[in-house]
């Protein structure tokens, strides 16, 4: 389809992939009442980082929840704004803690059926074991990876295709989010202290006024 009505000369930044960091006013706190939550819910349920059927955490009335909640609809607001998405968008949230002990992580995956996903962290290990790993192990990092595989395949210094991944060390307090498609793996905790983060997907309630004007 031509854009016959982009005639401005110049460069055009095709195809983006926007990922947005946000640090919510008030984590220090909060945080503090996420943890001793998610350790009573952990204890009703050993496995509640992999149960995709436990109760979805966004549905409790919850002092720290309704504070997560908030931060999520504030932060989804912003990214819709710097995408250009200037009319109303309802969507609802979904989410699940995620509680990594030594050894543990999340292989590579997408999360599908959502528009937009994004992780909190809660809490991040402050020390790692001492081990004879390898010096380019990760622990504890979020890499996303290029939704076009491949780009990178000629990419010479300085051009913006040469790292096909984007990694992270989380701090808590940090909110990610990103496009629902992009894929993503969780790095091995190597400490003995857990790691706590919310997983959270941002679900379009459907409306006709979001299909695109297609000529
Ligand atoms: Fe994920």
């Amino acid at each position: 389809m031509a854009d016959q009505n982009d005639t401005e000369l110049g460069v055009i930044d095709l195809w983006p992939t926007k990922i947005m960091r946000r640090c919510p006013d008030g984590y220090e706190t909060w945080n503090k009442d996420l943890i001793k939550l998610i350790r009573e819910l952990e204890r009703g349920n050993k496995k509640l980082t992999t149960d995709y059927l436990a109760p979805d955490l966004f549905n409790m009335d919850h002092p720290a929840v309704n504070w997560l909640r908030e931060s999520v609809n504030a932060t989804v607001i912003e990214y819709l704004s710097h995408l250009g998405i200037d009319y109303p968008v309802n969507w609802t949230i979904t989410g699940w803690p995620n509680v990594n002990r030594f050894g543990d992580y999340h292989d590579s995956h997408n999360h599908p059926w959502s528009y937009l996903s994004g992780t909190y962290y809660v809490k991040m290990p402050a020390t790692q074991e001492t081990l004879q790993s390898r010096s380019d192990v990760r622990p504890g990092c979020i890499t996303l990876y290029d939704p076009r595989p491949g780009v990178n395949m000629l990419a010479i210094k300085n051009d913006p295709y040469v790292d096909p991944e984007h990694t992270v060390l989380p701090e808590a307090g940090l909110m990610l989010l990103w496009p629902a498609f992009v894929n993503h793996f969780v790095h091995p905790n190597l400490s003995k202290e857990t790691r706590i983060s919310i997983s959270f997907n941002i679900v379009l309630q459907w409306s006709d006024d979001y299909l695109p004007e297609q000529g």
